[in-house]
């Protein structure tokens, strides 16, 4: 047990080293960006992770399924109990199992600890949740021994699924008032001091997933977040949390492709989904945002970074009452590029910022412009329609100086107030590209044809 505690220190002394030295570092593949189609990183056709609807686990009993309760390894579920070792026990077993299924059972409460779940497992295991699990109730109660980083995490477990009616409860209400968040100090000050809070669900290094049909509410920090992954499914799941909590996005991606996230519905206090650097082939649809900020691309390029990011898809969604609605971020000085980006039919709603390039992103609104930047091109709008906030453009597209953004593309947009008079035309800077349709509102700003410093420098190497 005691090597078994160790080992887990380990790993998460170097979950913290690959995450925090090496983010920007993976997948680089020197070719110019505008050749670069993914087809050598892909080594195995597209095609779809495992059958995610599975029957429930007790029709499946006769089958050569074998079912993992948690409560015949010792775990209680009141709720108050700490079940966290029944947890560890009922996931080596199950694990090793082929077509394991560790079963969270309905009815009953489970409190665990942050806990790192390793693989690899037999393939077809199924971590299944009808019940409820939740951590310990706010930063008091977290044992100062365990990360404050990250609350279930999943590595190196392939094929793996996640499903179930049940409910991931994070309670993060008191990591969100504490006097390191946004405001939360005493007056209404932001205390400099520092402020890890847990994400929910970590998925890191792991291929071939299934995330299906859960709720997962109130995280600390993130909901979700895969790192160095491959082949995630994600459907049908529910992710809510207060509009005012801060830094809850619902999924974050990062390092990782080949990702659909399907008929799901998310509201929240920050992006609805946010897709990092490394991050390509990724499939967005139907998917219901708001409150919050919309879906995000980055940001990208921070701290002098090299961010590539390609084939990215989301469409036949709806986004209400958000900060933004469909979102390029970038900060000044980055490298690399954005690529291949296409939002369609998407529906707004109360939207500030329904369409929007930032490349001057910055938190604290004084950082330098630079020369180099995260270069955008291919991004396409089509069927964009609904009502923004006007107290922002409707459209904004903010490309760097010396970068500009290229072939933008847009069709089929009508974008009228929610509610008072137009105020704010759509706003360009430095913005390539051309209107396949007349747009509402008319939009008069995109450049035409390819800029010389495009052709002549050498951008957007990834
Ligand atoms: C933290 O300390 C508690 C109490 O000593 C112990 O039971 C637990 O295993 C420790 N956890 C880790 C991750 O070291
Ligand atoms: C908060 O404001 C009150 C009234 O202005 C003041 O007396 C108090 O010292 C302030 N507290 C802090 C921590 O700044
Ligand atoms: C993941 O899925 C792909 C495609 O379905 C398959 O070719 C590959 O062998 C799987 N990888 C693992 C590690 O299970
Ligand atoms: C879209 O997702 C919702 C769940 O959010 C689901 O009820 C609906 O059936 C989905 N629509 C389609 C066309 O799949
Ligand atoms: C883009 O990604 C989709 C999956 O989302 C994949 O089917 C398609 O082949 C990719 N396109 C390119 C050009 O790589
Ligand atoms: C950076 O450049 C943009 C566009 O030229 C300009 O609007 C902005 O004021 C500049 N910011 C700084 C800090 O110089
Ligand atoms: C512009 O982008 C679209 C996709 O968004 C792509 O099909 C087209 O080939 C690009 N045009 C050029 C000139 O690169």
């Amino acid at each position: 047990m005691v090597a078994f505690r160790l080992f887990v220190l380990v790993l998460y002394f170097t979950f913290g080293v690959i995450m925090f030295g090496g983010q920007a570092r993976y997948h680089h593949h020197h070719r110019r960006h505008k050749h670069s189609h993914h087809a050598s990183q892909i080594s195995m056709p597209p095609s779809p992770p495992p059958e995610a609807s599975a029957p429930s686990p007790d029709e499946n009993s006769n089958n050569h399924n074998s079912i993992y309760d948690v409560r015949n390894f010792g775990a209680v579920g009141d709720g108050v109990t700490d079940d966290t070792e029944a947890f560890k026990t009922a996931w080596d077993s199950a694990c090793q199992t082929e077509a394991g299924i560790l079963l969270v059972p309905y009815g009953y409460i489970f409190m665990i600890q942050s806990t790192i779940f390793t693989g690899p497992c037999e393939s077809g295991f199924v971590f299944w949740v009808d019940g409820t699990i939740m951590p310990p109730d706010g930063p008091d109660s977290w044992p100062k021994n365990y990360s404050r980083r990250q609350w279930l995490v999943f590595y190196r477990v392939d094929e793996m699924s996640l499903q179930g009616g049940g409910l991931i409860d994070g309670r993060g209400e008191q990591w969100w008032n504490l006097p390191c968040k946004p405001h939360k100090g005493a007056n209404g000050t932001t205390l400099r001091e520092p402020c890890d809070s847990p994400i929910a669900i970590r998925f890191f290094m792991s291929n071939n997933l299934t995330v299906q049909g859960l709720k997962i509410r109130n995280s600390p920090q993130f909901h979700f977040r895969f790192d160095n992954c491959r082949n995630v499914h994600i459907e049908s799941i529910h992710i809510t949390a207060p509009a005012l909590s801060p830094n809850t996005d619902g999924i974050h991606i990062e390092n990782t492709n080949n990702v659909e996230i399907y008929n799901s519905v998310i509201s929240n206090g920050d992006d609805c989904v946010s897709i990092g650097s490394g991050c390509y082939d990724v499939d967005i649809r139907n998917l219901t945002c708001g409150p919050g900020h919309g879906i995000s691309i980055g940001s990208l390029g921070n701290h002098n970074s090299r961010a590539c990011a390609s084939n990215i898809t989301v469409r036949d969604s709806v986004i209400k009452n958000s900060d933004n609605g469909v979102r390029i971020k970038t900060w000044q000085g980055g490298s690399g590029a954005v690529s291949g980006v296409t939002f369609e039919n998407i529906h707004m709603d109360n939207v500030r910022n329904p369409m929007i390039i930032d490349q001057f992103y910055c938190l604290s609104k004084d950082c330098a412009n630079r020369t180099s930047a995260v270069y955008l091109s291919d991004i396409q709008y089509v069927g964009i329609k609904g009502t923004y906030d006007i107290r922002s453009p409707p459209m904004h597209f903010a490309c760097s100086d010396s970068v500009p953004c290229t072939n933008i593309t847009i069709s089929d947009v009508e974008l009228l107030p929610a509610k008072g008079d137009v105020v704010l035309d759509p706003f360009c800077w430095n913005a390539y590209g051309e209107l396949q349709t007349l747009t509402i509102p008319p939009v008069s700003c995109l450049l035409e044809g390819i800029p010389q410093s495009v052709l002549d420098n050498d951008i957007g190497y990834c």
